[in-house]
């Protein structure tokens, strides 16, 4: 369901004017006196953000006055479906494409909530469609943000791996994409070990989502997503502080599927490829062990420091089929660190990559989308962090410093033949509440990472 509200029949909206925050003195001199004394009595101040009800003859709502202070973004009208009354409203000023655009996505965001467990009976206000709004680009980006928060909310309890690969198959269905799975014990027959073993020992069996679409002969773009549904820590098992929010630990699946459900709709001319490893890291008599050796898909051991670091396990069997077919572009989305969230904080995701050109993309987008991205290092010098006696990498960093760099080295390590990989550390969660951006699941990046993707291989 996308609570798509931009109205676009001919009706009677309430104006929106848009008053520039500097020039608001000169503005009120024009006004009448009715709505002079009005705004004078209700003491409003006109700062940036600020919006004020004006009031008709007749007593009901004639306009909206909306304090403009900066550029226009796509969070810049976000809090008004919730803020101003029922009914249907229509922005005045002229935009370009992309404001238009912009504001209509973040009026939209503005109404999301995750009520399938609690009822939610507030209304919101409707915006008519700004003249020159790309409307495909609106419902597209709207549905897939609205994909991934709905996922990444869902409680473990009723998103498993199973109930994740459901999901991915919806999206998959929906563009007659190919998708193949690889369930439980197939996981061992396919190569895929230490996907098998983070995931065995929960009641709902590990596996490997594999989605493929489009022409086999345009650029290869692969997105692999952290799935793991919930994060118990395992063994080496987390405290409650410290699992209570695991449920997200599949953001970064969930941020794949929304990109992926983005290109397929906007019939972008490359391959794409994702792929999910999705599993529980639980705790039962059959769960890997700390000291374990695994042997992974690429053949390079892994000694197990820290069964709670198993994202790094799954992504690195992925990662690994992902770079055998040497792909253009390889992005990989994952709730990976609790010391990326150190390094940037909550509301910024991580970013490494050894691309240059790459990273100054990303930034570029990252800006034009308000969608935050700041980059750390793969700081080689650190590889010998994962030093292990008895195996060719171990999955914990020693010293416990710089855990963000640390996890994705050990990435690194399985990512060869791709032209150009970027790995996302993010947290796939709001912990406050902004406008469009309630309290819950997240899409970090999707919106920067579409735009990357359509300049560098979309139709001109
Ligand atoms: N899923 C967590 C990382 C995480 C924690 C992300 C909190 C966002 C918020 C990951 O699997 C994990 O537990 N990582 C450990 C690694 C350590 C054991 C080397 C961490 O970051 O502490
Ligand atoms: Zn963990
Ligand atoms: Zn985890």
């Amino acid at each position: 369901m996308i609570p798509f509200v931009v109205a676009t029949s001919k009706t009677d909206p309430k104006p929106i004017i848009i008053v520039e925050e500097s020039n608001f003195d000169e503005w009120l001199t024009a006004q009448s006196d009715l709505h002079k004394s009005w705004i004078d009595s209700r003491g409003f101040e006109a700062i940036g953000g600020k919006t004020l009800l004006l009031p008709g003859a007749a007593g009901d709502i004639e306009a909206v006055i909306y304090v403009k202070d900066g550029d226009w973004n796509v969070w810049s009208l976000a809090d008004l479906p919730s803020t101003l009354p029922k009914g249907i409203y229509a922005v005045t000023a002229e935009f370009t494409e992309k404001e238009a655009t912009d504001i209509a996505i973040g009026w939209s965001l503005g109404t999301y909530s995750f009520d399938r467990y609690k009822k939610n009976d507030k209304k919101y206000a409707t915006l008519m469609l700004p003249k020159g709004a790309d409307k495909d680009m609106v419902a597209r980006t709207v549905k897939a943000v609205t994909l991934v928060r709905d996922l990444v909310n869902l409680p473990a309890g009723d998103l498993g791996p199973a109930a994740l690969e459901a999901a991915a198959s919806q999206v998959a269905g929906e563009f007659e994409a190919e998708q193949g799975n690889i369930v439980g014990e197939d996981l061992l027959t396919y190569h895929f070990p230490m996907v098998h073993a983070v995931g065995r020992a929960a009641a709902d069996a590990p596996r490997l989502i594999d989605i493929i679409w489009g022409d086999k002969d345009a650029p290869k773009v692969t997105l692999v997503g952290k799935g793991v549904c919930f994060d118990s820590g395992g063994l080496d098992i987390k405290s409650a502080a410290g699992m209570l929010m695991m449920k997200k630990d599949m953001g970064g699946a969930a941020t794949v599927l929304g990109l992926a459900h983005m290109i397929m709709d906007a019939n972008l001319p490359v391959r794409l490829r994702v792929l999910i490893p999705a599993v529980e890291n639980a705790i039962s008599g059959n769960a890997f062990h700390p000291g374990d050796i695994l042997t992974s898909r690429k053949g390079k051991t892994v000694e197990i420091g820290n069964t709670d670091a198993e994202g790094r396990l799954i992504l690195a069997d992925a990662l690994a089929a992902a770079d055998e077919e040497k792909p253009d572009l390889l992005i990989d989305v994952a709730t990976l660190t609790g010391a990326a969230r150190v390094a940037v904080g909550t509301e910024i995701a991580a970013t490494f990559t050894d691309d240059d050109a790459l990273f100054a993309d990303i930034a570029k987008h990252s800006e034009l989308e308000k969608d935050p991205v700041w980059r750390l290092p793969l700081w080689g010098e650190y590889r010998h962090l994962l030093d292990s006696k008895f195996a060719d990498i171990n999955n914990a960093g020693s010293g416990g410093y710089g855990g963000a760099i640390t996890a994705g080295l050990f990435l690194k390590e399985f990512v060869e033949k791709a032209k150009s990989w970027v790995h996302f550390d993010i947290m796939a969660y709001n912990v406050r509440s902004r406008p469009g951006r309630p309290v819950g699941g997240e899409a970090f990046t999707i919106r920067a990472l579409f735009a990357l993707i359509n300049e560098r291989y979309g139709k001109s």
